[in-house]
């Protein structure tokens, strides 16, 4: 069920717990990310209907405890202004600071928790944590399709205790797009993948591989494939627990997997006059930060070879830095390219999206941007993804709602 498809005056009232994805790491440099502006749309919607609307995100990777580093109040700063009404924050998740701010919610506020990565109930789906959410609200949705790949409290655990448990308008949204790659994507169809989270991507790529007709490899998911075809890559990143299925996937689909031939290297990300540029493997105590210009170059002609759909999920480099940003801006303007060649492109992922805008790619040179990066190359690869699967469930324990 989609938050429409209760009746109107069902909300009013109701205190209504919104999952969202607010990891907008860089809030100060990019105050209008996708993952903000497309929740403004279920906001809207339940605010209007009268809810008290509770939203709650994670930010970031914390230690599982409160670090001011990793805090959602800027978000909530940032809200406000997009909302043009009074967000309220309070620094926590549960307990009885939140209940009260909850009790003194009108209907139609808006009130943000804290990120619930400060709890280690949150990421081990604890029963107790999950409980306790599901304590604050009598209604749940989902609306943060980025997290939904994670079983976790926030986005698995507490929605089981709901009796209503519906998608929001971002979450229908991402699932009308993708549905239609997921089942039967126009061929050929070209996979591009980089960027650091290289457990994620190459859990993903399992999946993916079977569908695609290409896979470009780029960022560090580039060096497990490399060290598991026996190159050096001096001090890169390597996910070392999944060389020896790099290398299975390699002899099964080698004619598939296209990895960089060169690289911009250096011994660390701000040793600026360090840089240069290998070929084949990386000496001992470099690291690479960027693919190299053969590699761009290859790369752009297999972009522009004929695909009738592309999913790029992951930069090729550091491309936050300038020195390493080529190789990720030649993939953006490249698949931009192909766009308004014809060719159906979905781009994927906070740091993708980040590099469309420092390539000058506009939003209307994409057939969709996915705010899932993982969670959209999982949903294409045909995963079910726990946050989307318990929305159809039947509940499966007793409602836990109780007044603030
Ligand atoms: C993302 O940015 O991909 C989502 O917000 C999930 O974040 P995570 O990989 O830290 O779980």
């Amino acid at each position: 069920m989609v938050i429409s498809d209760l009746p109107d005056n069902y909300y009013t009232g109701k205190r209504t717990f919104v999952r969202i994805d607010f990891n907008v790491p860089n809030i100060e440099v990019d105050p209008d990310p996708p993952r903000i502006r497309r929740a403004i749309p279920t906001i809207d919607y339940l605010t209007s209907r009268k809810a008290k609307v509770i939203l709650a995100s994670h930010l970031g990777r914390p230690d599982r405890r409160p670090d001011p580093k990793f805090s959602l109040k800027p978000l909530a700063v940032r809200l406000a202004e997009i909302l043009r009404t009074n967000v309220r924050f309070v620094d926590d998740c549960i307990g009885d600071k939140v209940k009260e701010a909850i009790g003194s919610m009108g209907n139609g506020d808006v009130l943000l928790l804290e990120n619930l990565r400060f709890h280690k109930g949150e990421e081990a789906c604890d029963e107790k944590f999950s409980s306790e959410l599901a304590s604050l609200a009598e209604i749940y949705v989902n609306d943060a399709f980025g997290t939904s790949h994670r079983a976790h409290a926030s986005t698995y655990g507490m929605a089981r205790h709901f009796e209503y448990r519906l998608a929001g308008f971002l979450v229908r949204g991402e699932l009308e797009h993708l549905a239609r790659i997921r089942e039967a994507p126009d061929r050929p169809f070209l996979v591009i993948v980089g960027g650091v989270k290289i457990k994620d991507k190459l859990s993903a790529l399992k999946r993916l591989i079977d569908k695609a007709d290409k896979v470009l490899v780029g960022g560090c998911v580039a060096y497990t494939f490399l060290v598991s075809k026996g190159l050096s890559v001096g001090d890169s990143l390597v996910e070392q627990e999944s060389i020896s299925w790099a290398a299975e996937v390699l002899s099964k689909h080698g004619n598939k997997i296209i990895l960089p031939e060169d690289h911009i290297v250096s011994t660390n990300a701000d040793d600026i006059k360090g840089i240069h540029l290998v070929s084949g493997g990386i000496p001992k105590f470099l690291k690479g930060f960027d693919i190299g210009r053969d590699t761009s170059k290859r790369y752009a002609k297999e972009i522009a070879s004929g695909n009738r759909t592309i999913l790029w999920n992951g930069p090729m480099g550091l491309f936050e830095k300038e020195q390493f940003s080529h190789g990720t801006v030649d993939v953006a303007r490249s698949v931009a390219l192909a766009y308004l060649r014809g060719c159906t492109t979905i781009i994927g992922g906070g740091d993708s999206i980040a590099a469309l805008k420092m390539a000058d790619v506009s939003e209307r040179e994409v057939t969709h941007i996915s705010t899932g990066g993982s969670a959209s190359l999982e949903y294409i690869g045909g995963k079910e993804l726990p946050g989307i699967e318990i929305l159809t469930e039947r509940s499966i324990l007793e409602p836990a709602a109780t007044e603030p």
